[in-house]
């Protein structure tokens, strides 16, 4: 199958949607953008339609799907009894990158929920994908657009190979805004836990429940042993085949010795991601600028794209420098400690 190819990247025409949204509702298989990552997409109420989101993207069906919605009478139709904490929640932060785990309704089908009794729900602001979830007229279930275990594609460009054939339609928005998957959060005894970090942060959470935690299973790779809160939180994520060591130190100067030193011991056969700041100061010839340590958003933009550059490159290994754990810091280091499969080094 080669999918259609649409690009509304320099329009405000969205017309073309209508027809989109006919065959999202007849269960054909969309990637489309949102603020954050593209998605890949299809009827959320339609199980088979669901099924084919698992094999398109070879996901283990025991991880289960986001629903997007376009208004909040979509909502009431998926998910019940909401709390008043969630009601706040929802009434601050959607649309946008967030997304809050729900008690479902019978509507729900168990392909999308891997057999849970909650659902993920999220309302983008993209106005490509609210339109287009609009005139689908159904939750659109939407895993990122990748291939299980990459890096989630924030360019079309970097997706098209690898599901151009597995899916019915293409649509091409640009870049996206955020570049990092949404906050997932979970309200538990009245404490919103985030599952996974994202642009919607701890403090602004804070600011509207009064409480937040974060789950302890955003900085390690939940053991077999546990059941975690999010299946998610048991596969490794957005690794470049590679391997990649973490390295980061509050004192910018320890860190670049400590990666040069490794570069040395390496005969240079490294490739450094680097902030823009530092880039001029590694011993090696391979350098990707990830962007400023000052502008933690022209981080999360640029990051999986880089880490999807990596493999190109003759070197034995890759050091990446973190940042600090602050604000969407925190979403950062959770994405390349990923990334990395937890080799991190701390000075
Ligand atoms: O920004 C995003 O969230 C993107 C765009 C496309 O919306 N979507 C995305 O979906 O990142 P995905 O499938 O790659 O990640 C969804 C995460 C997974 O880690 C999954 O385990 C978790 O949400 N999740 C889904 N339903 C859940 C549930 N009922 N309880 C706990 N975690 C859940
Ligand atoms: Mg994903």
């Amino acid at each position: 199958m080669k999918a259609t190819f649409i690009s509304l990247e320099n329009t405000n025409d969205f017309s073309i949607l209508k027809t989109v949204g006919k065959e999202i509702r007849e269960g054909k298989l969309v990637v489309f953008p949102t603020e954050t990552v593209y998605g890949l997409g299809t009827n959320g109420l339609d199980g088979n339609a669901v099924k084919k989101i698992y094999e398109a993207k070879g996901r283990t069906s025991d991880n289960p799907l986001i629903l997007h919605i376009s208004d909040l009478e979509m909502l009431s139709q998926i998910a019940k009894n909401i709390t008043e904490i969630e009601q706040k929640l929802i009434t601050s932060f959607f649309p946008g990158p967030f997304t809050l785990i729900l008690e479902k309704t019978e509507l729900v089908p168990n392909e999308v929920t891997a057999g849970l009794d909650t659902v993920a729900i999220r309302m983008p602001s993209n106005k490509i994908a609210r339109e287009l979830i609009r005139y689908s007229g159904v939750p659109i279930a939407a895993p990122s657009a990748n291939i299980s275990g990459k890096p989630s594609g924030t360019m079309l460009q970097d997706i098209m190979e690898e599901l151009g054939n597995k899916v019915d339609y293409l649509i091409d928005g640009g870049k996206c805004d955020i570049g990092l998957e949404s906050t997932v959060v979970h309200v538990i005894d009245e404490i919103p836990v985030i599952l996974r970090p994202g642009k919607i942060t701890k403090e602004e959470l804070f600011e509207v429940a009064n409480a937040s935690v974060i789950d302890k299973n955003v900085f390690s790779l939940c053991p077999l042993s546990e059941k975690p809160l999010s299946p998610g939180m048991r596969y490794k994520h957005y690794a470049p085949l590679k391997p990649c060591r973490l390295i980061y130190s509050k004192d910018s100067t320890k860190m670049i010795a400590k990666i040069n030193e490794l570069i040395h011991h390496y005969n240079g056969h490294i490739l450094v991601i680097s902030c823009t700041e530092h880039k001029n100061n590694y011993d090696t010839s391979y350098v990707l600028d990830i962007g400023s340590k000052y502008d933690f958003e022209e981080i999360s933009n640029n990051m999986f794209s880089i880490l999807r550059k990596v493999d190109t490159f003759p070197v034995d290994l890759v050091l990446i420098e973190g940042v600090s754990k602050n604000g969407l810091g925190l979403a950062i280091m959770n994405r390349l400690l990923r990334a990395c499969e937890y080799d991190y080094l701390e000075l």
